[in-house]
């Protein structure tokens, strides 16, 4: 029997109606130790609290490795090796600390492989994103500021530049090696020493990161790693060494990190949550406008600070545009994160797939109407549909709060004004995308939006040369770029 034929047979391929995937597991070893210790001073360091906790892979809920957790007593010790570090290093001629770079990044891509696999095991990224994403992207900043060391000069012409001391830094787990690369990279270049403390649900990358620091032959203390989680983060930022605190998270706690600094001569730099509009104009190529969608919303299963989470389509085209998303999201393939043909992987925590279910269920309640794929999911591990909302008001708590997670809400406009209006009508301020087939419309709405970094028909788009940061409650400070390496230097 033939199979039915769709009636648009140019738009519509029924592949997934009549072959099912093979498997296309991704199978390198990704060489997780049953158990880190602390990196401090360049060695690996049993922690004084004599504790340590599980950390479990999403993909599948099994434990793969023990971390250490850090308590005061360790961040410390960890404060200390930089502070020890910090007078050679400093002095060390740029030229000299680039090639420590240099050697990073290098030994990041030799290594890319078994990194991209223990990323996606601990954190349930698919292995498509920290492969092609994730560790390209980690490289090229080390890479970029390698080249920046020697020529911090011309980073502000006329001025010098001088390194901040130690720097405490603390990240999330939804980019954990990126967002290492992130913080490491400027910091080392502009001379400082480091006290890093990673998310504790995904530390297994940055400890397996000690090794190519002690393979580039880093001095001992110009970074140490500290693991743990909400308190060991708190122990960081309250340290009297701390010269800066560089903080990407959740927006409670970055308020709370600044309410804590305020009266000290501690520098910060935050980098928070969002809420971003992503405005599709009737003159958008629609298909094209689409796929950017698709990626700004469930690119890593959503967890993303910047991810296109409020979609405001011009009310011409609302119905179309709604209508090859659903087509769209039907191909999404959701599971196991090692599969090489999987699109969405695992929500990163239990904690964080409650937060999703919880705001879908607020959702439901306040009248919005959702749609979600058929989609089987794994019966073992942490895993979400991809989701749309549509009939949402910018009232309802899924408009409103980051929520982290796959879903989407849809919201219509009619003319430019308004949907700069409804765009700017949230309390966060870091990312929007504009779809429009005019370029004058992309600088105009450009303009008039408040977010840090705008995407025209594109969308998640990252690179170490372009300054990456936001506005109002998205936290202020920037990363990459001359901006970013700014923030971790004083003129003197
Ligand atoms: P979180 O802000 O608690 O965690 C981020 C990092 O901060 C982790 O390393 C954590 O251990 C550390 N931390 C927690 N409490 C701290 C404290 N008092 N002092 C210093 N460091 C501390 O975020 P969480 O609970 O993991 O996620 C909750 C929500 O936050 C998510 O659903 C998402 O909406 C948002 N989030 C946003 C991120 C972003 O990139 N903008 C990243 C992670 C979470
Ligand atoms: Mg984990």
């Amino acid at each position: 029997m033939p199979a039915k034929r769709p009636k648009n047979p140019a738009r519509e391929l029924l592949f997934g109606d009549l072959w099912e995937f093979d498997p296309a597991p991704e199978t390198a070893p990704a060489h997780i130790a049953p158990r880190y210790d602390l990196f401090i001073n360049g060695k690996s360091t049993p922690p004084k609290s004599k504790k340590w906790f599980d950390s479990i892979s999403p993909g599948d809920g099994k434990k793969i490795s023990e971390i250490a957790l850090a308590n005061e007593a360790d961040v410390d010790a960890a404060y200390a090796a930089a502070a020890a570090a910090f007078p050679k290093w400093s002095a060390t001629p740029g030229a000299e600390r680039g090639k420590f770079l240099y050697r990073i990044a290098r030994l990041l891509q030799d290594r890319s492989r078994e990194f991209a696999v223990a990323e996606t095991i601990d954190g349930g990224k698919p292995i498509r994103e920290s492969r092609d994403f994730d560790l390209p992207v980690a490289a090229a900043h080390f890479f970029y500021h390698a080249g920046w060391a020697d020529k911090l000069a011309f980073a502000a012409p006329g001025r010098t530049l001088a390194p901040l001391g130690v720097v405490g830094q603390i990240i999330p787990w939804n980019f954990p090696l990126l967002m290492l690369a992130w913080k490491i990279a400027p910091a080392l270049a502009c001379g400082n020493t480091v006290v890093l403390k990673p998310a504790e649900t995904t530390s297994v990358t940055a400890m397996k990161f000690c090794s190519i620091l002690q393979d580039a032959g880093l001095p001992p203390g110009v970074v140490n790693i500290v693991t743990g989680a909400g308190d060991t983060g708190a122990a960081v930022v309250k340290h009297p060494a701390a010269a800066k605190i560089a903080f990407t998270g959740s927006t409670p706690v970055g308020k709370w990190i600044q309410h804590t600094l305020a009266g000290t001569d501690k520098r910060l730099t935050l980098e928070l949550g969002g809420k971003a509009a992503n405005i599709v104009f009737e003159d958008a190529t629609i298909d094209q406008a689409v796929e950017g969608i698709v990626n700004g919303i469930f690119f890593n299963q959503g967890h993303v600070c910047c991810a296109g989470s409020r979609l405001l389509v011009q009310e011409s085209v609302a119905a179309e545009v709604l209508k090859k998303l659903k087509l769209r999201m039907r191909h999404l393939r959701v599971g196991d994160p090692l599969d090489k043909n999987t699109d969405i992987g695992a929500i990163n925590s239990r904690k964080q797939l409650e937060k999703i279910r919880d705001l879908v269920g607020s959702g439901l309640q306040e009248g919005a109407e959702i749609f979600q794929p058929d989609c089987r999911l794994p019966s073992r591990g942490f895993y979400f549909p991809p989701t749309l909302f549509s009939g949402v008001s910018l009232s309802h708590r899924i408009a409103r709060e980051e929520i982290f997670g796959p879903v989407l809400s849809i919201l219509t406009f009619r003319t430019p004004e308004e949907a700069v209006e409804k765009a700017n009508n949230t309390p966060y301020g870091l990312s929007a995308g504009i779809w429009t087939d005019k370029g004058s419309r992309i600088l105009d709405m450009a303009a008039k939006l408040k977010a840090g970094v705008i995407w025209a028909n594109t969308y998640n788009k990252f690179d170490p040369a372009s300054p990456f940061g936001g506005f109002k409650e998205s936290g202020f400070g920037r990363e990459g770029g001359k901006q970013g390496l700014l923030d971790y230097a004083k003129i003197v």
